[in-house]
């Protein structure tokens, strides 16, 4: 797919998402948080769902957490957040900033698949609980964070969430040490773990 193409392509998913009525939180929110970012990314970004600045605006990771996402984004890999592409894992606020309910993350799935097949990303970068279970169930975070596995033909890197990292030092030095880890898998010889679990299809 060429870029204007993966382009049309997201931008038909983000208007179904933005025209969607079939979940409260849709109905409810102010705006919908489809994702955004470079359509030819290495690196996509998947988070759990937007918060207030995030329905506010309509983006994704514009509040604190995103800002120390870009920052170390910046200070780390020297990439700029339209280098890469981010989204999340359900797109609309649930209110209170509760966590996700199975439907909301259920009825979301089918656009974030697609999302994942047009920009095929050399890596995925979990970010918190909700999206690593997506690719690598029944693991604590704290287990497997900032190691790099196969999921099919996809590399998922699980990190804590960046609103984890605002929390303590210690979150914060694993959420940096991981991005470390990070640099070096999108050196062309890194060496990865298979995990992809044998006769499924992630599609
Ligand atoms: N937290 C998330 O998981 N996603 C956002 O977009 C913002 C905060």
């Amino acid at each position: 797919m060429t870029t204007d193409e993966k382009k049309t392509e997201l931008e038909k998913i983000a208007q179904e998402i933005k025209t969607f009525k079939g979940l409260d939180i849709a109905k409810n929110a102010t705006h919908a948080v489809p994702g955004e970012g470079n359509p030819d990314a290495e690196i996509m970004f998947i988070g759990e769902a937007p918060g207030y600045n995030e329905d506010q605006q309509g983006r994704p990771f514009v509040g604190q957490a995103g800002m120390l996402l870009e920052k170390i984004l910046q200070e780390v890999l020297g990439l700029k957040r339209e280098d890469v592409y981010i989204t999340n894992i359900v797109k609309y606020r649930p209110p209170d900033n509760r966590d996700p309910f199975d439907a909301e993350i259920a009825a979301c799935a089918g656009w974030l698949d697609r999302q994942i097949k047009i920009i095929s990303p050399k890596i995925i970068v979990t970010l918190g609980r909700f999206s690593m279970v997506k690719f690598i169930p029944g693991v604590t975070i704290s287990q497997i964070h900032g190691v790099a596995r196969y999921y099919h033909e996809l590399i998922i890197f699980p990190m804590y969430h960046p609103a984890a990292a605002l929390r303590g030092t210690t979150m914060m030095n694993a959420f940096r040490d991981d991005f470390a880890k990070l640099k070096n898998l999108l050196a062309p010889q890194a060496k990865i773990e298979d995990n992809t679990p044998s006769q499924t299809s992630l599609f």
